[in-house]
């Protein structure tokens, strides 16, 4: 009689029906969500012939360092759900392509553990703690100081999520946490409270002057969308990420392609603008670098592929996104990230797809 192979992977603690409407759907209607990635789909390019650059290159300075690629891993929580590999497989598959990566506060696995299978590799890129700011100011500072500690490089601090719901697909498929899920990065244990206790709690300009006079890190603010906040933030952070949470918070924000420009506009190169939601390819970081971010950020593609391939899944995506990426700047002329500009685009050359 043969042994049955050991079974290592933990059960499920959800229907992947359930899981899946978690990581896939989005706020109200989800027409957030759809435009995210209809809008840089109905984007054209029109780029100049012989003109091939002899070498590409996709490196990019973010924060005073240089790095390989143009793109991090945007922070999602509760990866473990989605593969075993979880958050250190993704990490080390991005690690390894020259991908950065954003680790959630939500994460299902300890940041420090995180940052032990990142920090060796050499060719890897940004390493940054996303932070919600639940609890009080000092919680956040103490882990701030923590993932200082163990060598993240910044903090994004997440603004446009002081009040979150389920989405109506989530709500429909069952989906809820177990209880006793693994949430080891928490400053606190996430407001449940009645809305009017979410509000109170809901964090302020003086709340991030404060964080970014006490923090070790640097400070980048995420969900910024309008160009008068960009301005702002520009003048009190290190950076910024254009998001509408990938169509999670609020249904009816446009997408971040049509907000991308004004608030590039309006930080007029005082620190780095990123930008993320509907990124689905390697020709849709083009187009948002070419509208002047200067990096982009990925979600759910990368949960997918973990999903499926777990760690050499992501890395697999990665390869694919960066051999795309440096054929389409050969194609377009560009040979550095720098030569991108609004020249090579093509507005109103589709409907919305
Ligand atoms: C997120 N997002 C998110 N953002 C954040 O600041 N902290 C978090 O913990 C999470 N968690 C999270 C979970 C899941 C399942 C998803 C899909 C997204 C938002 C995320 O960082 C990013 O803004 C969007 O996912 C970008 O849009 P795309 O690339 O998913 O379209």
């Amino acid at each position: 009689m043969t042994a049955s192979p050991p079974d290592t992977t933990p059960a499920a603690p959800l229907a992947a029906a359930a899981i899946r409407a978690y990581f896939e759907g989005g706020a109200g209607d989800e027409v957030t969500l759809r435009a995210n990635a209809a809008a840089w789909r109905a984007i054209g390019l029109r780029p100049r012939v012989l003109a091939t650059p002899r070498q590409v290159d996709t490196q990019v300075t973010l924060l005073g360092r240089r790095w390989p690629t143009p793109w991090l891993a945007a922070p999602m929580a509760h990866l473990a759900l989605a593969h075993p590999d979880a958050e250190r497989g993704l990490a080390l598959a991005c690690a390894a392509q020259g991908a950065g990566l954003v680790l959630s506060t939500q994460a299902s696995t300890a940041l420090e553990s995180v940052a032990r299978a990142v920090l060796p590799e050499p060719q890897r890129g940004p390493l940054w703690f996303q932070l919600y700011p639940y609890g009080e100011r000092e919680d956040w500072l103490r882990l701030v100081q923590r993932a200082h500690r163990a060598g993240y490089e910044a903090v994004v601090l997440t603004v446009d999520a002081p009040v979150q719901w389920a989405g109506e697909r989530e709500r429909a498929s069952g989906f809820a946490l177990p209880a006793d899920w693994p949430q080891p990065n928490l400053p606190a244990r996430p407001e449940t409270g009645t809305l009017e206790a979410l509000l109170a709690r809901a964090p302020d300009w003086d709340d991030v002057a404060w964080l970014r006079s006490h923090s070790p890190l640097p400070l980048l603010l995420k969900g910024i969308t309008h160009p008068a906040d960009a301005d702002r933030a520009a003048d009190l952070c290190d950076g910024l990420v254009v998001s509408n949470h990938g169509g999670r918070v609020l249904d009816g924000l446009p997408p971040t392609a049509a907000l991308l420009p004004a608030v590039v506009e309006a930080v007029q190169g005082r620190c780095p603008v990123l930008v993320d939601g509907g990124l689905r390819r390697a020709t849709d970081v083009l187009k948002a670098l070419a509208l002047g971010a200067n990096a982009v950020l990925v979600g759910r593609p990368l949960v997918a592929a973990l999903a499926q391939g777990g760690a050499p899944g992501v890395a697999a995506l990665w390869r694919r996104w960066h051999d795309e990426l440096r054929g389409a700047m050969a194609l377009c002329g560009a040979a550095t990230i720098d030569a991108l500009t609004p020249a090579l685009l093509c507005h109103g050359a589709f409907h919305p797809l």
